[in-house]
């Protein structure tokens, strides 16, 4: 442990002076240029730089020496290049040269090689990018910043949103001391820095797979990458908005695939489930006690002696049988596998993977053998295609058992020696082009879960494989879901979880969340169910806790915190036809499903370092409680109209509310104008329970369309508007939403073959009416009955009418008959008003593509 000891005045070191390690100087003068296929060469007085645009949008600075650089990518970069057509200026008065695509510019000083960026639009980009080599041979970069600007990305990172007065290292390492803000590497890296100053964004990616460090600290005026191996390689990405450049980001590096749906629900793991009958017993308990459950971890026990690719048969004597009676129960197994293989003569992975030359080795030959938890083991080499290969043929081992779940750990990779990690010299053999470990150390985990990807996906038979990760590079979304590692069961660390995965999700990882209730220390009843009900609403909801802490299961800690658990995992799977229309727009944008505010406000200053709070997709905000006996906090609601989910209640945003929050109660809010599909878990219609707690699969059945209207003439909302209704809030009203809800069989990758329905439900709200259009895009899918409406905002007198103009010009058009609750659920259409949430609720005639729904409010 550090003691006082550590901070000795004589041990001091004066901070804001870190630099690079040997005497470091930039690349000075442009001495002469070339153009080349792609852009220009430019050959300056103390290094080179081929400056490219390979892509749309964004300019590739590749540091290089000799005559001709070397442009090849690592992994994590999947777009074609292409040769683009560009122009050269020489501009001798300025001197300076301008390097012209159709879509962005590269302007290069001549006195000092520094460069810009421009869009095709005038907006600047990266100003001031400075390259630097030192004398060691590393190299980095500079660029200009403000004292405004503000930084997101950098993916899994502790700290707040903004990560401006941090630096971080890029280096994935396994920490399981705690995650507080001075640990600067966690298991995941990506060296994607987005810089947002005065409204305008832009990316600037490093495609560097050693150790590189990335510095908003030192200077006020810049910030500072600096690299150890591997040079500098980088993409100035442009904006100007947010999103353009998180859209153009994971043009470059991929984009999550449509996980499974089973995937999406609520998982339950421990380290460890010690049995087969512990297991089952496990998922029973979930079902008798009305909890949903979409999968069980089997954690490092299930296996003989640690022994990836095996079962304990004493523990586990029929795992097929098991998997089978949990699939029976709509519970999938998710096992974990490291990649660690013990060393063991009598064991056939090891074997095999000696016999065909897979692990890793020194330079002279010896195979690498190194302590995790098996003890002494040997370690795949995945940067070669064949060991890959053979990775990925081994998972029929689980795939034939019923398995569709990995879950990928320790493959930073984490070793039990000093370093924490595979030394540095260790070899990797590339595809025929060797590098050390060092220089390819942080794509270890990446290239372990693409190999198991596509092992699962090949022995799934069409059924979409998941995979979920510790470590992970740049690019990780394409095959892996991440979670974010041994945090503890601490308030802080729940909090931190936040401005965590909001980062990720801006560095293009959208599916991911943190060990829900806390890995390590021991959570308490309370801290459980204010961690599930923020983990209800993260990409990824999995509970998991640490060998010898205390059992962190839904019931655990009672009837009153397991009531509360069950309700908020149960409002999971309400919002799953949300939720899963949300994970197809990240698939196809990169846009991520959990975002910060300021991705959807950026020129609200308020949502600037917002680390506690977030929004699901753009119309749903969720304000977690993450302190202990706190039963109010002070929620911001950015401009627009706002709905509390659980009261009704209205309010304008653009200000801080105080919102009450009982221990059963985490603050919601729904964006005035939203559509939100649901599942009817309430059993509006029928008391069914929710669709995907039986079987995530298929056409959900129970899908609502809620639609919150704006209700100016309540009186709650005069209450709250008094003086601050201004202009902003008045934008708001009459204004469009359109929400795109996709739906597919859930579980195969049919709808990449078109088979999926896809149907935009716009709503246009005004003072007197709404009009609510429902419009099939697509539909390969036939089964659903219609959507009810359920709105909330208009008298218990609205009246509705109906036209439905699909049928070749013809136009029918309808009142539709106000009945009962009762006489709804049976008929097949018509109104009622439901006195008990003050909801107006819509049933339409089925069969129709093009349907408009005219409420007159009062
Ligand atoms: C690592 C993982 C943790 C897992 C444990 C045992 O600490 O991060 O999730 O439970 O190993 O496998």
């Amino acid at each position: 442990m550090e003691t006082s000891e550590s901070i000795r005045p004589d041990k001091a070191v004066e901070t804001g002076t870190q630099t690079m390690e040997g005497s470091t100087a930039t690349l000075g003068r442009v001495l002469g240029y070339q153009a080349d296929k792609q852009g220009v060469l430019l050959y300056c007085e103390h290094g080179n730089i081929a400056v490219s645009s390979p892509v749309k949008e964004l300019v590739r600075f590749t540091l290089f020496t000799g005559t001709h650089p070397e442009l090849s990518t690592s992994v994590a970069v999947i777009e074609e290049f292409e040769s683009r057509h560009f122009e050269v200026d020489e501009d001798a008065d300025l001197n300076r040269l301008t390097v012209k695509w159709a879509d962005v510019t590269a302007v290069v000083h001549l006195q000092d090689s520094t460069c810009e960026v421009v869009t095709h639009t005038g907006q600047r980009a990266v100003e001031g990018l400075q390259f630097y080599q030192t004398t060691e041979g590393n190299a980095g970069l500079s660029a200009a910043a403000h004292p405004q600007t503000h930084y997101y990305g950098l993916g899994e990172k502790t700290s707040f949103l903004d990560k401006r007065g941090e630096s971080y290292t890029m280096w994935n390492s396994d920490v399981y001391a705690p995650h507080v803000p001075e640990i600067e590497a966690l298991y995941v890296s990506i060296p994607f820095l987005i810089p947002f100053d005065q409204n305008q964004a832009y990316g600037l990616f490093l495609d560097n797979t050693g150790h590189s460090t990335f510095d908003m600290r030192q200077f006020e005026d810049a910030f500072e990458v600096r690299t150890k191996t591997g040079g500098v390689d980088v993409y100035v990405i442009t904006g100007p908005l947010l999103k353009d450049v998180i859209r153009r980001y994971t043009a470059l590096t991929g984009r999550m695939p449509v996980p499974p749906k089973w995937a999406l629900g609520y998982h339950q793991s421990r380290y460890s489930y010690m049995s087969q009958d512990e297991v089952l017993e496990l998922a029973r308990t979930f079902r008798t006690k009305r909890i949903p459950l979409s999968a069980v971890y089997l954690d490092i026990h299930y296996m003989r002696d640690y022994r990836v690719f095996t079962f304990n048969g004493q523990r586990f004597p029929n795992p097929k049988a098991m998997m089978d009676e949990l699939m029976e129960m709509g519970v999938r197994v998710v096992p974990i596998v490291d990649p660690g293989v013990k060393q063991d003569a009598r064991y056939s992975i090891y074997r095999s993977g000696v016999e065909g030359n897979h692990f890793c080795r020194t330079l002279e030959g010896d195979i690498y053998i190194d302590d995790v938890w098996p003890g002494a083991s040997a370690f795949p080499d995945f940067t070669d295609d064949r060991t890959a290969q053979w990775w990925s043929e081994n998972q029929q081992f689980y795939t034939d058992l019923g398995v569709r779940g990995i879950w990928n750990d320790m493959n930073e990779p984490a070793v039990f020696n000093e370093s924490k990690t595979m030394p540095g010299h260790i070899m990797h053999h590339n595809n025929g082009n060797p590098k050390t470990h060092e220089e390819l150390h942080n794509v270890y985990g990446t290239l372990m879960s693409r190999a198991t990807y596509k092992g699962l996906k090949d022995g799934l038979g069409g059924e979409r494989p998941f995979v979920l990760t510790r470590s992970g590079y740049a690019g990780i979304q394409r095959y892996a879901a991440v979670w974010t590692g041994d945090n503890r069961s601490f308030w802080e660390h729940m909090a931190m979880a936040m401005p965590m995965v909001l980062n990720l999700g801006l560095s293009g990882v959208t599916f991911s969340g943190p060990d829900v209730g806390g890995f390590a220390h021991h959570a308490s009843g309370e801290l459980l169910a204010r961690w599930t009900q923020m983990g209800a609403f993260f990409p990824f909801f999995r509970n998991h806790s640490a060998l010898d802490t205390v059992r962190q299961e839904p019931w655990s800690f009672g009837e009153e915190i397991e009531g509360i658990v069950r309700r908020y995992i149960q409002l999971r799977y309400q919002f799953m036809p949300y939720l899963y229309s949300l994970f197809k727009e990240a698939s196809e944008t990169g846009v991520p499903v959990m975002r910060p505010l300021v991705l959807e406000y950026p020129d609200d200053v308020n949502t600037y370092n917002l680390s506690d709070e977030f929004l699901v997709g753009k119309d749903v905000l969720v304000a977690p409680v993450y302190r202990p006996d706190t039963r109010h906090r002070s929620v911001y609601l950015p401009k627009g109209i706002w709905v509390n989910y659980w009261t009704g209640k209205r309010y304008e945003g653009g200000q801080h509310v105080l919102a009450e929050a009982p221990l059963d109660t985490m603050p919601l809010y729904i964006r005035s104008g939203a559509v939100i599909p649901m599942d009817d878990a309430n059993g509006t219609f029928d008391g069914a329970l929710p669709a995907a707690f039986a079987e995530p699969s298929g056409l959900d059945q129970n899908t609502l369309l809620h639609v919150y209207l704006d209700n100016k003439s309540e009186s709650a909302l005069q209450a709250e508007s008094d003086a601050r209704m201004d202009d902003t809030v008045q934008d708001d009203v009459n204004r469009t939403t359109v929400f795109e809800l996709y739906e597919d069989d859930g579980t195969t990758f049919a709808y990449q073959d078109g088979v999926y329905n896809q149907t935009a439900i716009t709503v246009q709200d005004s003072a007197q009416e709404a009009v609510i259009k429902i419009e099939v895009q697509h539909q390969a899918l036939s089964g659903n009955n219609g959507y009810p409406i359920v709105v909330t905002g208009c008298a218990a007198t609205a009246t509705v009418t109906w036209v439905a103009n699909d049928k070749q010009g013809a136009v029918e058009q309808r009142v539709l008959e106000r009945l009962s609750l009762e006489q709804l659920r049976q008929g097949t259409q018509g109104t009622a008003y439901n006195e008990d949430d003050k909801t107006l609720i819509i049933k339409l005639p089925a069969g129709h593509q093009h349907i408009t729904v005219v409420v007159q409010k009062n």
